[in-house]
Order: structure tokens, then C-alpha cells, then sequence
């Protein structure tokens, strides 16, 4: 089992867990299998610059429920909004995306901000 301290201190994501519930939920089908991007979304992988490695676990369970980013913006409708995963769900997703790298950068469809 690989755990992943997310946050110093405050919670811990199982990314075993995460894994599993990013293939129910879909996320692959836009993020890619490991978060590395498509042309349907960008790279969400623990990458510092290309992905989502400097965002805290607060900055990713607004963006997964309230499609707000780390920036303040609002996403396009492409992401979709998904208020109904816990606390314990969006700490194992986040763990999960932080244990995978990639440089990638794509970022989507060009009228999604
Ligand atoms: C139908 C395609 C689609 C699905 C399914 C999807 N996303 Fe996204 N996601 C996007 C797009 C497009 C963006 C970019 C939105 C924008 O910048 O306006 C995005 C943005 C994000 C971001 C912010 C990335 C950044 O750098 O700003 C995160 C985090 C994210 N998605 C996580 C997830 C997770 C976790 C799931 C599964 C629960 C998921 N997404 C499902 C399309 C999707």
C-alpha cells in the first residue's frame, strides 16, 4: 500500500485508492490514464511547473468541487463539477496525481480559458 503525506500533517491520501477512483470517475478519459493530459485536458500529474504539484490539497478539492482553480478562475464547463466526493476521496485522488510526473503540456481545447 503507498500512502503520501498531502499537506504536511493534516491528512493522508491513499494513492491506490485514488488510483481506482480516478478511473471510475472518468478523469482518465480527459487527464489521460496518469494525469499526463490530452487534447481534452491538461497535465494534472505532480509535476511542479507542468502539472499540479504546487497546489495544496485545499487548492484541489475547490477545483474537483467547485471548478475554481489555484488562480481564483473559474474553469470552463468542460471540467466538470463533482461536489459530491469527501474529503478522505479527494485525498487519495490527490495523492494518486502527486505520485505521477510528467512534463506535458497540453492544455486542452483552445476556448477552455
Ligand atoms: C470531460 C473532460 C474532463 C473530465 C472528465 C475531467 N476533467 Fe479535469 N479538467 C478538464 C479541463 C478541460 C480542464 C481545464 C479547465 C480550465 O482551465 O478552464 C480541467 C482542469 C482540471 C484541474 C486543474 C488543472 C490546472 O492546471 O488548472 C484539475 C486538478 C482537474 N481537472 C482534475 C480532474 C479530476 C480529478 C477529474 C475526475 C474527478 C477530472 N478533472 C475530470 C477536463 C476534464
Amino acid at each position: 500500500m503507498v500512502t503520501t503525506p498531502v499537506d504536511a500533517g493534516t491528512t493522508m491520501g491513499n494513492a491506490t485508492n485514488g488510483q481506482a477512483l480516478y478511473a471510475n470517475r472518468g478523469c482518465n478519459g480527459c487527464h489521460g490514464m496518469n494525469g499526463e493530459g490530452s487534447a481534452s485536458g491538461p497535465n494534472i500529474t505532480g509535476n511542479m511547473t507542468a502539472g499540479i504539484g504546487a497546489w495544496t490539497q485545499a487548492e484541489f478539492n475547490k477545483a474537483i468541487r467547485e471548478g475554481v482553480g489555484k488562480d481564483g478562475m473559474m474553469f470552463c464547463t468542460n471540467m466538470p463539477r463533482t461536489p459530491s466526493l469527501n474529503d478522505t476521496q479527494l485525498g487519495d485522488l490527490f495523492a494518486f496525481l502527486k505520485s505521477k510526473d510528467s512534463t506535458s503540456t497540453e492544455r486542452g481545447p483552445a476556448n477552455c480559458r
